[in-house]
């Protein structure tokens, strides 16, 4: 079996580490590095809290760089009110012996772009997409090298998280979201429509619970990261949302969205940060990203328990 090489970017995190965990889980995949950026908590304990889950899966082998620890062009905004202080709350881990990277995280995307053949790495961005805007705009002759961006990001119908109109990932780097959805490479777009419908419950934390070695520590983060969606939108679990984008990789019939024209706001204060998702097609723009909005939850959470079962 040919594997699929990957490059995961993330702000770890409960959702992003039960996402880095299912690529390493899954021998379709080939995670040739995983790139970390501030986000959901500042860059030091997003690279720190990569490596401790990369260590839980048992595979301390894995390349992991830090990126930028800001925006392009703001401030940066955190989401410690829904992933803790630590940004793995939910449990206490050892903290990590593996060495992070020397090298930038955004050298490393460019160099490793330009060395694999071209079409041959996707890129699996969960965070605010920071590190992959900076490598387009300090390389722009690694963009027709990029097989696929699927990344977790936006919303449609179901609004935003952070503001009434933005996604966190987008909203934290708006510019950086603009020179991604313009770059004219192959998109796949997880947005809150679908992962809002990818939602665990009591069965499924407790599938999660006794799924092997990793079990216990990906129930614990679920309890820990679920009480603030429960409590925002009244549902029985929270919205996994990174996992989506691996498991699309792995099982893409589970999935189902539309190719349309998707603009990032950045200029208006009110809506800054929100994906214009023509989704009725009623502008003359031109489609530019497989945005999904359905998902078969229960096959999702099948492979998702049925994967972190086997590190
Ligand atoms: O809005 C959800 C996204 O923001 C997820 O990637 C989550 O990890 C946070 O980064
Ligand atoms: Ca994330």
């Amino acid at each position: 079996m040919t594997k699929r090489k990957i490059i995961i970017d993330t702000d770890p995190g409960q959702d992003d580490a039960v996402a880095i965990l299912l690529a390493l889980a899954s021998p379709e995949l080939e995670l040739l590095g995983v790139t970390c950026v501030a986000g959901n908590v500042p860059l030091e304990l997003t690279a720190k809290n990569a490596r401790i889950v990369c260590e839980l899966a048992g595979r301390p082998e894995t390349r992991v760089f830090a990126g930028c620890d800001r925006p392009m062009a703001r401030k940066l905004v955190t989401a410690e009110h829904v992933h803790g202080k630590t940004g793995l709350d939910g449990i206490t881990l050892p903290d990590p012996i593996m060495p992070l990277e020397t090298q930038h995280a955004v050298d490393f995307l460019i160099e490793t772009l330009r060395r694999e053949p071209a079409g041959s790495v996707t890129l699996c961005p969960i965070a605010p997409l920071t590190n992959i805007a900076t490598a387009i705009q300090r390389a722009p002759d690694i963009v027709p090298r990029i097989a696929e961006i699927v990344l977790m990001g936006g919303g449609c119908f179901e609004g935003g998280n952070i503001t009434p109109a933005a996604e966190f990932n987008i909203y934290v780097d708006p510019e950086a979201a603009k020179i991604v959805f313009d770059a004219g490479v192959k998109l796949t777009v997880m947005p809150l429509d679908v992962t809002h419908k990818a939602l665990t419950n009591r069965a499924r934390v407790e599938a999660f619970r006794n799924a092997g070695r990793v079990g216990p520590a990906v129930a614990s983060w679920t309890d820990f990261f679920e009480r603030f969606d429960k409590e925002k939108y009244g549902s029985e679990g929270a919205p996994l949302h990174d996992p989506c984008t691996v498991a699309y990789l792995l099982r893409p019939e589970l999935f189902s969205g539309r190719f349309i024209n998707v603009e990032i706001e950045t200029g208006s204060d009110l809506t800054l940060g929100m994906t214009v998702a023509d989704w009725w097609r009623v502008s003359r723009r031109a489609p530019n990203a497989n945005f999904i909005g359905d998902v078969d939850a229960e096959g999702y959470f099948e492979l998702l328990t049925e994967r972190l079962a086997r590190l």
